[in-house]
């Protein structure tokens, strides 16, 4: 799509789309239609479902500018949530903006079991680190109404998304606070389930120029040479907030298994075990404190 083509006539909805997807349709791996309807829809305001029904609406000089300037972007290489604001999210919608990384849908995983540890009638003290968004604790906190959930990030930016993703989907049982991982949280408390999806890739790891990842917050990526450091850090502070018998539940790289299984191991974690995805990788492992007396 040129930059410099100058003002065309208003199309119409059907026009607009055919042509946006013959542009994306060059973009590897991409859903170019879905794509195109997702983004006009996002310009006009209206759900999917008016484009289909109202092709031969023509589109006013401004909205199609600002399609043609979102198709743009798209073709640069941005995530199609960077550019709507907004990604589902355990069926929730959830605000995301550069500052905050994307949710991923692997990471409903480790939502399923956290679930599986928190019967539906109990209230639990559970901790979300790194909340980014705050796709994880949002979705706990829908599913667990009478838990309370913390959510915390060290990016200020990041926590404020969250806070205002909590407060339009009426999540009154999280509270955000601000820090390096355990250092976050409020001293002499103890947890039943802590959790988190830190960053966990390589620096310099080639996946990183890949796939709407140079869009994305650095900082919630890397962990360190090996991707490991804040996964040792969050494994070494987890004790000191665990209750006796509460669990740490981490994701990970698919390679990363059986080492986050050592370090849960090396702190002193019972029950360390890994979980693999739905394509049978190893996605999340996870320990759990010994009892009083164990
Ligand atoms: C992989 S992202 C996960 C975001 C979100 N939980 C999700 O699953 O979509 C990692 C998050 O950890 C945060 N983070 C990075 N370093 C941190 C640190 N030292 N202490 C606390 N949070 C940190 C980042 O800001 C980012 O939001």
């Amino acid at each position: 799509m040129k930059a410099d083509s100058g003002p065309t006539p208003p199309a119409t909805i059907g026009q607009a789309l055919e042509i946006a997807q013959t542009h994306l349709s060059t973009l590897p791996d991409g859903t170019p239609r879905l794509e195109a309807e997702v983004l006009l829809a996002h310009i006009l305001g209206t759900p999917r479902t008016h484009l289909i029904a109202w092709p031969d609406k023509r589109l006013s000089t401004r909205q199609q500018a600002s399609f043609q300037a979102l198709i743009r972007r798209r073709l640069q290489g941005e995530p199609l949530a960077y550019l709507t604001g907004q990604r589902e999210f355990w069926s929730l919608p959830l605000m995301v903006t550069p500052a905050t990384l994307i949710p991923r849908p692997e990471t409903e995983r480790l939502v399923e079991r956290a679930l599986e540890l928190i019967p539906k009638d109990a209230r639990r003290e559970i901790v979300d680190l790194g909340t980014g968004s705050g796709a994880i604790a949002a979705a706990i906190a829908t599913e667990r109404p009478l838990s309370n959930i913390i959510a915390t990030d060290v990016d200020s930016a990041s926590l404020a998304v969250a806070s205002a993703n909590f407060l339009r989907l009426g999540l009154s049982n999280v509270t955000c606070r601000p820090g390096e991982w355990c250092t976050a949280l409020p001293d002499q408390h103890h947890f039943d389930l802590i959790l988190s999806n830190p960053p966990y890739v390589a620096e310099g790891d080639p996946h990183l120029q890949q796939d709407g990842l140079p869009w994305e917050p650095v900082a919630a990526l890397t962990g360190g040479a090996d991707g490991l450091r804040d996964i040792c850090n969050i494994i070494r502070q987890a004790p000191a907030h665990l209750k006796p018998g509460g669990w740490l539940l981490l994701e990970h790289g698919f390679e990363q298994g059986s080492a986050v299984r050592n370090l849960l191991t090396l702190q002193g974690f019972q029950e360390a075990r890994t979980l693999q995805d739905l394509a049978h990788r190893d996605r999340l492992s996870e320990g759990r404190m010994g009892a009083v007396g164990n």
